[in-house]
């Protein structure tokens, strides 16, 4: 048996309609595991996870607005109920909204702060419950957070977004400390993508232009390729297989680690 093989264990992939979440939520079953995806997007999520539903393993979408609290009460129950156990949560839903300091907009930074680290916080509070010796699932378990290349590098007009990636980053290490303090039994880390042309980040490429700080789209990309050691953008694929190793027993001595999925990009 593979040391990756996911088989038996239950997991709950937030924003998981689309993009990054979309190709962590196919790795995982393709890796044995049975998947709930949820989103505030429930056509997409549905359609999603329809599509999901011919890997072969159990799975099933949840509308889930990361940001309130009753819906990951709600989210979790529904994984519980529909795959018999919550064993890995992958904290992924996240929005980035381009800016240059001068442009500073408190509604845009509250709302990055709201989705990206009071969301993320509320997934960690709930599988913590879940998944600790008294909680509903009661075996332990993974949670994997997603952050940012953002988080360990200093791009402009990415100020805010940076700072609610980097705010994941401390997250996720006094989780883990939690978790050990109190025997929750859960592995608490984070990876940090470099850009992946998701919408999100073929978004961004464009309001990097927009911003001022590229001419067009191609060369915006091209200057991230070029801070790249590997000589490439990222793909679904190298995100996936990270999180797919972290929710292992292959990395069952990992915990309160950041892996950088970037292409040397951040070091
Ligand atoms: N694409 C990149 O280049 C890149 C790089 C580094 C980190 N990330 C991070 O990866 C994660 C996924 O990004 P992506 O590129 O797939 O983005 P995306 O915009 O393609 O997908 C994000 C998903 O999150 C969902 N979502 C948004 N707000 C939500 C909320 N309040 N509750 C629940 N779901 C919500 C959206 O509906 C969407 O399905 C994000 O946390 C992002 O910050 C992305």
């Amino acid at each position: 048996m593979s040391r990756f093989d996911l088989s038996g264990k239950s997991a709950l992939v937030t924003g998981g309609a689309q993009g990054l979440g979309e190709g962590f939520a196919f790795a995982l079953a393709e890796a044995g595991a049975d998947v709930v995806i949820s989103d505030i997007q429930d056509d997409l999520g549905k359609q999603t996870a329809n599509r999901l539903a011919k890997v072969g393993q159990r799975t099933g979408f949840v509308h889930h607005d990361v940001t309130v609290e009753d819906d990951w009460r709600n989210a979790v129950a529904t994984t519980i109920d529909l795959l018999g156990g919550f064993d890995v949560l992958v904290n992924n839903a996240g929005i980035e909204i381009t800016g240059l300091l001068t442009a500073f907009d408190p509604d845009d930074w509250r709302r990055m702060f709201d989705i990206n680290v009071v969301g993320m916080g509320l997934g960690v509070k709930h599988a913590f419950a879940a998944m600790s010796p008294s909680g509903p699932a009661g075996s332990g378990g993974v949670v994997i957070n997603v952050s940012s290349v953002a988080a360990t590098i200093a791009h402009p007009a990415l100020a805010g977004y940076s700072a609610s990636k980097s705010a994941v980053d401390r997250l996720t290490r006094v989780a883990a400390r939690e978790s050990g303090i109190f025997g929750y039994g859960v592995r608490v880390n984070c990876i940090y993508p470099g850009l992946v042309p998701t919408e999100m980040g073929t978004r961004l490429a464009g309001d990097i232009v927009t911003v001022g700080l590229a001419e067009t789209v191609e060369l915006a990309v091209r200057g991230v390729v070029e801070q790249t050691p590997s000589g490439r953008l990222g793909e679904v694929a190298d995100m996936a297989s990270a999180v797919v190793f972290l929710a292992s027993d292959a990395a069952q001595f990992i915990n309160g680690a950041g892996i950088p999925v970037d292409g040397g990009m951040g070091m």
